[in-house]
């Protein structure tokens, strides 16, 4: 990897979340994609629009793998990938004007060497590059607690988990959310997924998310000591759509066990 490439990336998602900043009170262009509650708007497109041309400007043998689609056709992981979700949290975007973050992750034949997650509003920045350790604003985030138990947990949860006639048995997640302490939702994936990594949540669920939800923030959760895999414990193809489980590695078999 190249020696600057973390200090570059991280110059593109502060500028383009200086220009999220700058225009999200101008009229918004808002359409639905996959469903009504799948929102996009002219900003999610032109901020992977930014991206686009700054990485085939400056990498030009870097692919982009975005979920707006101004990147390449991607179907292996093969080479220098970025990963990136130009906006995740689209609805609390439209609706709260916060809560919404870039999420950016590099990824080198497959295995993820960078990760940045920026909250735009509150202005808080999550790095990580592979075996170098996890940082937010720029301070070290200190690996997860050990010997954690069940009833002191306190999850991130996509409210679809706990939805009649879905993929998984709700009754499961009915059952789980008794056990714990507390549950939350955010509804921003790579936030929740940076969330994990700090240690403000213990783990984070979901039914079903893409691989730009999560390209970044694995990479920060892994280098605090967390474990990412898909509800059932097996590990994520990052071409496809899965169930996602990022937690403490301590409750790692016991929610999987949950789930199986
Ligand atoms: C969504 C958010 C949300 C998650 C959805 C994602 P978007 O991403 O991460 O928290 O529950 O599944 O699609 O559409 O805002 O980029
Ligand atoms: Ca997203
Ligand atoms: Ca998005």
């Amino acid at each position: 990897m190249e020696k600057d490439l973390l200090h570059i990336a991280r110059q593109w998602v502060l500028e383009a979340g200086h220009i999220i900043k700058e225009k999200m009170n101008e009229p918004l262009t808002i359409d639905t994609k996959s469903d009504p509650n799948d929102l996009v708007t002219s900003l999610d497109q032109e901020t992977e629009k930014f991206f686009a041309k700054k990485i085939r400007n400056r990498y030009p043998d870097h692919k982009l793998f975005g979920e707006e689609g101004y990147g390449d056709e991607i179907t292996s992981l093969v080479g220098i990938v970025w990963i990136i979700d130009p906006i995740d949290g689209t609805v609390n975007f439209v609706h709260q004007k916060s809560n919404f973050c870039i999420s950016v992750g590099i990824y080198k034949d497959g295995i993820g060497e960078i990760g940045i997650i920026y909250d735009v509003m509150t202005d808080n920045l999550y790095t990580a590059e592979r075996n170098k350790g996890a940082f937010k604003n720029g301070n070290r985030l200190k690996s997860l607690k050990k010997g954690l138990k069940m009833e002191e947990v306190i999850l991130g949860m996509n409210h679809f988990l706990l939805c009649e006639n879905n993929l998984v048995d709700f009754r499961k997640s009915q059952s789980l959310v008794k056990e714990i302490r507390g549950v939350r939702s955010y509804g921003s994936a790579a936030l929740q997924l940076a969330y994990v990594a700090e240690g403000r949540l213990d783990g984070y669920l979901a039914l079903r998310l893409s691989p730009w939800d999560i390209a970044a923030g694995m990479i920060i959760v892994n280098e605090v000591g967390g474990r990412t895999t898909n509800l059932k414990g097996n590990s994520l193809n990052l071409l496809e759509q899965d169930s996602l489980l990022t937690c403490n590695e301590d409750i790692h078999n016991e929610l999987v066990k949950r789930y199986t």
